[in-house]
């Protein structure tokens, strides 16, 4: 078996493959005068498996070189293509709303047509996007993953919160392994730009304690107005997991400011983004790797 990834990718996918027979691929990536990119295969890989650890965020460049590679893996005779997106950009796009890009099925369709034979990802947006791909797609759940770092906070009584409907979903997940009593809450959300949210209502319980789980840290904007609304509820510690941390911007600073003490991400972005060393400080990255090895069978 044989591995390719991109360089924000590198270190990742080296733990990733540590002391199993899978070998590193090479190619190089470059443009043309006129701007297009140009993929140069290094490896043969005629009659071989092999793995993408694709990156396609920022989306638009990366997910076109992610798709040359995958496409040209199976040119040049790949027996199997298995793609894996740490974190699978343009899923929120997932749902048929009138006069509005539906990037999700688009994206779907492409790295399908790319000639990937399975995708593996992290903590998918929504259930809903593995139904817009037609080939087999893998989204593995943090649930336990978290649920271990949650109980070692030693909250005591707790509320989980979910953001949104879908972080509601992980969170039922994630409460089966948390140990102690533990209320379940969530928001009810509206999107109404990229970058602005209004929550409309709580549903739960808010106790001193309060844990928020979603599954991707963009602006911040949903989860600064999460610790708003529990506040005013009464929660005077809080914590936050976020499976994919982008950090765009600096909205989410104001998380610090609001006295949440630590945010906990993992690291499917490759790594930490970069911040100031005092905000590295009081982000904390899970490792997914031991997730995906399991996936992958590496033992
Ligand atoms: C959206 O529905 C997602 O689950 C996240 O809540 C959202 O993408 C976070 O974005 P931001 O940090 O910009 O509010």
């Amino acid at each position: 078996m044989i591995i390719f990834s991109f360089p924000n990718y590198k270190k990742f996918t080296q733990k990733l493959i540590e002391g199993s027979d899978i070998k590193e691929g090479e190619f190089t990536i470059s443009r043309f005068p006129d701007l297009e990119l140009y993929l140069l295969l290094k490896t043969n890989v005629v009659n071989q498996e092999c793995l993408v650890v694709g990156n396609i965020n920022p989306p638009d460049e990366n997910l076109l070189a992610t798709l040359l590679l995958c496409h040209t893996l199976k040119k040049e005779g790949a027996l199997k293509v298995t793609l894996i997106l740490p974190y699978m950009a343009y899923a929120r796009q997932d749902k048929h709303k009138p006069g509005e890009s539906m990037a999700t099925s688009l994206v779907a369709s492409m790295i399908s047509f790319a000639g990937v034979d399975k995708v593996i990802t992290v903590d998918v947006h929504s259930q809903h996007v593995a139904k817009l791909f037609p080939i087999p797609f893998q989204s593995l759940s943090i649930a336990e993953l978290f649920a271990q770092e949650i109980n070692k906070l030693n909250l005591g009584e707790f509320t989980l919160v979910a953001p949104d409907a879908n972080a509601h979903i992980t969170n039922q997940e994630i409460a089966k392994h948390l140990k102690g009593k533990v209320e379940l809450a969530y928001l009810e959300k509206e999107r109404k730009t990229g970058d602005e949210i209004s929550h409309l209502g709580l549903q739960g319980e808010v106790l001193k304690n309060a844990v928020i789980v979603d599954d991707i840290l963009e602006t911040g904007g949903s989860l600064v107005s999460a610790v708003e609304i529990l506040k005013d509820k009464g929660a005077e510690k809080i914590s936050i997991f976020v499976t994919h941390g982008i950090f765009a911007g600096s909205k989410w600073r104001k998380l610090f400011e609001m006295g949440v003490e630590q945010i906990f991400i993992t690291n499917t972005l490759g790594g930490l983004p970069s911040v100031s060393r005092e905000d590295e400080s009081k982000i904390k990255v899970i490792s997914i790797i031991p997730l995906l090895r399991k996936a992958l069978g590496i033992e």
